[in-house]
């Protein structure tokens, strides 16, 4: 067959399959329902939006993280206990050129980032394992040994958005009415 005579054979053959796709879907999955969505949608806004209820201070977060991340991040959060666990405290000046480690203290924009990612990353091992108020207590932990909060302030939905981060005014944000 020429290739003339072979292009509409194609086209015919392709438009058969693709018609035949769509009547007989494979009837695979099931509506998601507003309760099966929940679990997944975790995230936390940078004002807080989605924060759950809860709290915790630095003094619990203490214990839990000895229990619980200090096996890879370290005694005294210094990181590295495990090859790639972050140091969770410090952070030399983003000033000092591109290969500055970048770390809580001296990058992240939003306390509430913290909360987030602890919850939804932490401990390595068992991610999704804590407890709203023990993420509380850790973000509360690991922002007061920053210095970035006093040692007996109690987070939660109010007060974790207000903590201000040093980096937080050298973004630049495309869409700052979003925020
Ligand atoms: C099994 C080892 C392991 C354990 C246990 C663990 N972490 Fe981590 N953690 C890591 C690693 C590895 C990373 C780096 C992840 C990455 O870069 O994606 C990390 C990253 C983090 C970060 C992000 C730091 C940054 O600079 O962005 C935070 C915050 C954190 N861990 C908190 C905790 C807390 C709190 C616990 C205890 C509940 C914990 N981790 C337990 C391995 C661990």
């Amino acid at each position: 067959m020429s290739m003339s005579k072979l292009a509409p054979v194609l086209a015919l053959a392709l438009s058969v399959s693709v018609t035949a796709a769509f009547a007989q879907t494979p009837g695979l999955g099931k509506p998601l329902t507003e309760a099966d969505i929940k679990p997944w949608d975790i995230s936390i806004l940078p004002d807080g939006t989605n924060l759950p209820p809860g709290s915790g201070n630095a003094a619990t977060g203490a214990k839990i993280y000895t229990e619980k991340c200090a096996v890879c991040h370290g005694v005294n959060l210094e990181g590295n206990a495990i090859p790639g666990a972050t140091p969770l405290v410090g952070g030399p000046p983003l000033t000092n050129g591109i290969e500055t480690p970048k770390m809580i203290a001296n990058y992240y924009a939003y306390a509430t980032t913290v909360f987030d990612f602890i919850r939804r990353a932490m401990p390595g091992t068992s991610p999704l394992s804590l407890k709203d108020d023990e993420v509380y207590a850790l973000t509360a932990f690991i922002l007061s040994k920053n210095k970035l909060i006093g040692e007996n302030d109690v987070m939660d939905s109010k007060n974790l958005p207000l903590v201000k981060m040093p980096n937080r005014d050298n973004f630049i944000l495309p869409y700052p009415d979003r925020i």
